[in-house]
């Protein structure tokens, strides 16, 4: 990367995140061999808490499945499967709550990257297809699933600096990778019409949201009806460009540590900003899809488990249920935020 921007010139910082987290070979999530998503890598999420965040997703799927009329064929796709284990544990729950369900499901998972898509395939056999483009699927009823995929977008890096905005560029000073910006229109950089009229503090860094209808326009021609369903971790808007939020949420992960060296080791530390909710929710109503109300994870998994909690689960998925809930851990900075396309029954809460 150092020798292509020394001959490049310097590049957007959404371009240096790209690179870092999805270069072919060397990208952090490039390379299935590194450690990354679990206890003993660098960060864990709902998935690797243990099984149960896949039954209660299958639970709400079998309720939409069930309120659209059962129909023979639905298609469940999933972004960002990483180790294929939400895929497995989703799909064990779906045979266990409904076998008419789990025959009606097909499993597809959409991976860009080369070397992960080969890992799924060996891991997951027969149980999913693996496709690298949502445009390869194309049905008529389903639902999507993606566990913190919309924070590990590229996105744009903002400084607010002598009364004007800036882009954030990644170059290179002495052999080394270093910072520089430029001026830049903040409604051209995807900042939203509050960010002009705020006083913001001399050197506010901030985050533009990621290309959202690049990314979502394929995802929503994959269905005629369908359900999205994204968990994530983010703000809305008026939060994330508060004038006192003055560091941004760009973070890195390490060894279960956070720090704000994004320039540090790259391809081997995890990049990754708060979804701008307002912002996903304003990029789907665009493309047609409907968003519904956002619940906390807390609220939204305790609207998914009604009837599991009242079928004396074992001490150990109670566990798992309070890691997923407890306000300290996932349940109150981890989000959901559903998106309906098309004739359906949505059958929530
Ligand atoms: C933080 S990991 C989430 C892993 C997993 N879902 C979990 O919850 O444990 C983010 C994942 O999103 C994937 N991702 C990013 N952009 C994607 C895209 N356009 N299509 C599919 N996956 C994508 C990355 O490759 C990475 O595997």
């Amino acid at each position: 990367m150092i020798s292509e921007i020394k001959k490049s010139g310097p590049i957007p910082f959404s371009d240096y995140m790209a690179r870092c987290l999805y270069h072919p070979e060397l990208g952090y999530y490039a390379r299935p061999e590194a450690v990354t998503v679990s206890k003993e890598g660098d960060f864990i999420t709902s998935v690797s808490v243990g099984p149960l965040f896949g039954k209660l997703l299958a639970l709400r799927l079998h309720r939409f499945w069930l309120a659209n009329g059962s129909p023979p064929s639905f298609s469940i796709l999933e972004l960002g499967a990483h180790d294929g284990s939400l895929a497995c544990d989703l799909l064990a729950a779906a045979s266990q709550i409904d076998p008419a369900f789990s025959k009606a499901l097909s499993y597809l998972i959409s991976e860009p990257l080369p070397s992960r898509r080969a890992l799924l395939q060996s891991t997951l056999s027969d149980k999913a297809r693996i496709i690298s483009h949502p445009a390869e699927a194309r049905y008529d009823i389903g639902a999507l699933v993606a566990n913190e995929v919309l924070d590990a977008l590229p996105v744009p890096l903002l400084l607010f600096s002598q009364q004007q905005w800036h882009e954030v560029l990644v170059t290179v000073t002495d052999g080394k990778l270093d910072w520089d910006s430029r001026p830049t229109n903040p409604s051209s950089a995807g900042l939203p019409d509050l960010t002009l009229s705020q006083d913001y503090p001399e050197g506010y860094l901030t985050e533009g949201p990621p290309a959202l209808h690049h990314f979502l326009s394929p995802l929503s021609e994959c269905f005629e009806k369908a359900l999205f369903l994204w968990v994530d971790y983010g703000l809305d808007a008026a939060s994330l460009y508060h004038p006192a939020r003055s560091a941004g949420t760009l973070r890195c992960f390490h060894k279960h540590r956070s720090n704000v060296h994004p320039l540090d080791r790259p391809g081997e530390q995890d990049l990754t900003a708060d979804v701008n909710f307002s912002a996903v929710e304003q990029a789907a109503s665009q493309l047609g899809l409907q968003a519904h109300p956002i619940l906390n994870q807390s609220r939204y998994l305790t609207h998914c488990a009604k009837d599991w909690l009242l079928s004396q689960p074992s001490p150990k998925e109670i566990s798992q249920f309070q890691t997923l809930t407890h306000p300290s851990q996932f349940g109150n900075r981890f989000y959901a935020l559903e998106l309906t396309k098309g004739e359906v029954l949505r059958a929530f809460p």
